[in-house]
């Protein structure tokens, strides 16, 4: 999947499918699903770190993570997220961390943020970067919004955040992440754009969706926003097979005869 294959589902009215994820393993399994998005997501400062929210993420961190992911992956785009503090300072710093994400293998970065980002979406796709946007519920400014909170409730932030999608396709975003906001609004967005919005708690209306793979999984149980649908249940399956490795060990009967050397 390239960045233009991407482009050209909205035009074809395919949905688009992506997931995190933020290693080989995982990456592997995604891949072999058909699911040809994978975003490494800074989203793993929680799920893979177990911290309260992405805010401690490094771009060493997804550095490393971007590298697993690539590295396993043949068919599938991958695109960085940027950590925070990567691109918030200026745009230089910006273009030159989006670089080192590409070099660690993503064929494109996603950042977070309105109007005030343009700057960086358009330089960064002036050299070849491709950029993925992300409005709504922007978990890297969880302390400005006052917590994980639906965004675009009221009309005048709706109006705001209509403006800044259309802000970020003029700067070059190839695609915008909708996070948790308003069924309502994520169609008028959709339909104001003519580059594929990818929704997380945005509604049916979206060109795409995506969700963090240990949330669809059932593995990550300590915050299931009310979007996350559970596909499986890997964290009780996790558990039993676990007891029973415990229970067994303990009682004598694994290793038996037929996992033993002779
Ligand atoms: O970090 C992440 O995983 C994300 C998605 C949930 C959109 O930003």
């Amino acid at each position: 999947m390239t960045v233009l294959e991407l482009q050209q589902y909205k035009k074809d009215r395919k949905k688009l499918v992506v997931v995190t994820a933020y290693d080989a393993l995982f990456a592997r399994i995604v891949e072999q699903a058909g699911i040809r998005v994978i975003l490494v997501g800074d989203s793993l400062g929680v799920v893979v770190q177990g911290k309260p929210n992405t805010l401690t993420v490094t771009m060493e961190d997804i550095l490393y993570h971007t590298k697993l992911v690539a590295g396993a992956v043949q068919r599938s785009l991958v695109i960085a997220d940027m950590p925070f503090m990567s691109y918030q300072a200026s745009t230089e710093e910006a273009v030159r961390n989006a670089g080192r994400l590409l070099q660690a293998g993503a064929v494109a970065v996603k950042l977070e943020g309105g109007a005030v980002m343009a700057d960086r979406i358009k330089t960064m796709t002036s050299i070849g970067i491709p950029v993925m946007g992300h409005l709504g519920m922007t978990p890297q400014s969880v302390h400005a919004l006052g917590g994980y909170k639906v965004q675009g409730k009221v009309e005048d932030q709706a109006a705001k955040l209509l403006e800044d999608a259309k802000t970020l396709e003029a700067a070059g975003a190839f695609a915008l992440v909708l996070e948790a906001v308003p069924a309502g609004l994520a169609r008028k967005v959709t339909q104001a754009l003519s580059i594929s919005t990818i929704g997380i708690g945005a509604g049916p209306h979206c060109d795409g969706q995506v969700l963090v793979i240990y949330d669809l999984l059932g593995l990550f149980d300590s915050f299931v926003p009310k979007f996350v649908k559970t596909y499986a249940h890997l964290k009780a399956d996790a558990l039993q097979a676990l007891g029973r490795y415990k229970e067994e060990v303990e009682q004598g009967k694994f290793p038996s005869d037929s996992e033993s050397y002779h």
